[in-house]
């Protein structure tokens, strides 16, 4: 394993490099999603790259970046143990330095759920995963379905702006008892930890009601809201019942359908999707 700190030493090695590279970008602060993100590109590419890069343009003004939790040396041993080639993890000024001015925007799928929520987020998001694809050229870049819309946007400028490479989907990870992993999980009291699988089991609950026929989605909506209220310290902030694709707010409920939210725990928004087909 190789520790990649600038553009310029990464652009090199990519140089050299012939075979498939898997690419699997991350903010760090790894957990089991994320090294299953890694294990998927390295049974499928020739060579293994990770970025670990806190992307300041995806943060608002009000969000953590500042205190988003940070790991480093935690982080390596992770990939190492993972069998991940070169890991590159750039200063930010490398891949902003001054005067930089230019920007992916992804419009439509960026206008609801977490878009909404977070104007500007997936332009910084967008911006420095195309900018990482320049540099790395890989193959195949993996992203996790935890961030459904995420997935959506990043397909949508691949295809769009025709970027030479697959975007392969990875199921989201979760912990025993439901809870999707998230870096974010930190965060949580232990009361609110304990609360927090609610989320998982409203999902299950949305499936439960599809698989037996339902299609009316403010009954869905109810029942999943009745279900997470049960729990004190939960704040929903949106239950999305939309198109998988179009990422449109549906009344009634057609195949392929996302359903995804965010419960808030105090500060801490908790995301969460399933998909019916
Ligand atoms: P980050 O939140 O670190 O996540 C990196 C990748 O891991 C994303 O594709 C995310 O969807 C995936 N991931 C996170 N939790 C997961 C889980 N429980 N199961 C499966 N996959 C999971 O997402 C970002 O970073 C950034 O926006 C980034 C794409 C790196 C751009 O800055």
């Amino acid at each position: 394993m190789r520790v990649v700190e600038t553009v310029s030493e990464l652009k090199l090695i990519r140089n050299q490099i012939s075979g498939n590279i898997g690419f699997v970008p991350t903010m760090g602060y790894l957990h089991e999603g994320h090294l299953e993100l890694v294990r998927q590109a390295k049974a499928a590419n020739d060579i293994t790259i990770a970025s670990i890069f806190v992307n300041p343009t995806q943060f608002g003004p009000k969000e953590d970046f500042e205190k988003y939790p940070r790991d480093a040396e935690g982080d390596l041993s992770l990939l190492k143990g993972v069998g991940t080639d070169y890991i590159f993890m750039p200063a930010t000024i490398d891949i902003y330095p001054p005067g930089f001015n230019s920007w992916v925007d992804v419009e439509g799928v960026t206008g609801h759920l977490e878009g909404a929520a977070r104007p500007g987020h997936f332009r910084g998001v967008a911006t420095v995963v195309a900018k990482l694809f320049n540099i790395v050229r890989p193959s195949r870049a993996y992203f996790g379905q935890k961030d459904a819309q995420q997935c959506v946007v990043i397909k949508k400028m691949v295809k769009d702006l025709e970027m030479p490479l697959d975007i392969i989907i990875v199921p989201t990870v979760r912990e025993p008892d439901g809870l999707a992993m998230s870096s974010r999980n930190v965060y949580l009291t232990a009361e609110m930890r304990r609360q927090a699988p609610v989320l998982h089991r409203s999902l299950k609950l949305a499936q439960k009601l599809w698989d037996s026929g339902e299609k009316d989605a403010s009954t869905i909506r109810r029942e999943m809201t009745e279900l997470i209220h049960k729990q004190p310290l939960a704040n929903i902030e949106y239950i999305s019942i939309a198109d998988a694709d179009t990422l449109e707010e549906l009344a009634i409920l057609r195949t392929a359908i996302l359903i995804s939210m965010v419960v808030r725990f105090g500060h801490t928004r908790l995301l969460d999707n399933i998909i019916l087909v």
